[in-house]
């Protein structure tokens, strides 16, 4: 799992602002349909990128950073089995409007905070959490690498970055399927669903162009993280992966 693959210099991502705008036009059908289309598969995704922490014993002083948190789900799992603090963030103010009517529906707005913030600008102070995670939102940086570097910056040395992302499925029988049904079905129910044609397209080029376990994990390494890891996640159509910020960073 630690295998490494030497890695290029990372492809430049979409444009923020054009990603900002497609998440804005679908915030009001995005938890919907990530559960309709992947058959609620999205909750159980979510809950292992969660036991990675806690089998890093996290304390209840523990802060969790949650980037690209759009809707809010992953910040609630982590808060829901592990009690920790969490602070929620994304560049997509209708997105965390969605998050925040959750948050406060669930009676957790003192333990989970939201911030409006661009992941690849963070506007906290070097080491101020414990536990970083991402879920689906790597893939939307536009830039990979600075995305990561920034997510070292503000963990503690020792503490965890947690990434969920779509990948490569390992088997080929699975690989053809989904492409099919990541291609054809996917974009055609997201619109009709959503109103909105692009984002569903987007997703599976965005998927496409995101790189495979070994690259990731190899950008990782060199981003500064020690310790790097991954499992795939229903045959590898997604994965989880894992680093720690070296101690001797400081
Ligand atoms: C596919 S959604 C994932 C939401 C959530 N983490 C989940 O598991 O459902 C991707 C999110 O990343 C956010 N995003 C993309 N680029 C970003 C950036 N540069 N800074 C902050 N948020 C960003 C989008 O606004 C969107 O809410």
């Amino acid at each position: 799992m630690n295998e490494t693959v030497k890695s290029e210099s990372p492809r430049p991502g979409p444009e923020p602002r054009l990603v900002r705008q497609m998440f804005a036009d679908i915030a009001h059908r995005y938890d919907f349909l990530n559960h309709f289309l992947s058959l609620s598969v999205d909750r159980y995704w979510r809950r292992q990128a969660v036991r990675v922490i806690a089998g890093r014993s996290p304390t209840p002083a523990d802060v969790c950073l949650d980037l690209c948190s759009g809707t809010g789900d992953l910040a609630l799992e982590v808060h829901r089995m592990l009690k920790l603090s969490v602070v929620g963030s994304d560049f997509c103010h209708p997105m965390l409007i969605r998050s925040n009517v959750k948050i406060r529906d669930a009676g957790l707005a003192s333990s989970i905070r939201l911030a409006e913030v661009d992941a690849l600008d963070l506007p906290f102070r070097d080491s101020s959490f414990k536990f970083v995670t991402i879920a689906f939102g790597l893939r939307n940086l536009e830039r990979l690498d600075r995305g990561l570097s920034e997510m070292v910056r503000v963990l503690e040395p020792g503490g965890s970055l947690v990434i969920l992302e779509f990948s490569r499925p390992v088997i080929p029988i699975i690989r053809e399927l989904f492409s099919l049904y990541f291609s054809y079905v996917l974009p055609r129910l997201g619109a009709l669903i959503s109103g909105k044609k692009d984002p569903y397209q987007y997703l599976p080029s965005s998927v496409r162009r995101f790189p495979a376990q070994k690259e990731l994990s190899s950008l990782m390494t060199a981003a500064g993280f020690e310790e790097v890891g991954y499992r795939n996640l229903t045959a590898g159509i997604a994965a989880l992966h894992w680093g720690v910020k070296r101690r001797s960073e400081m």
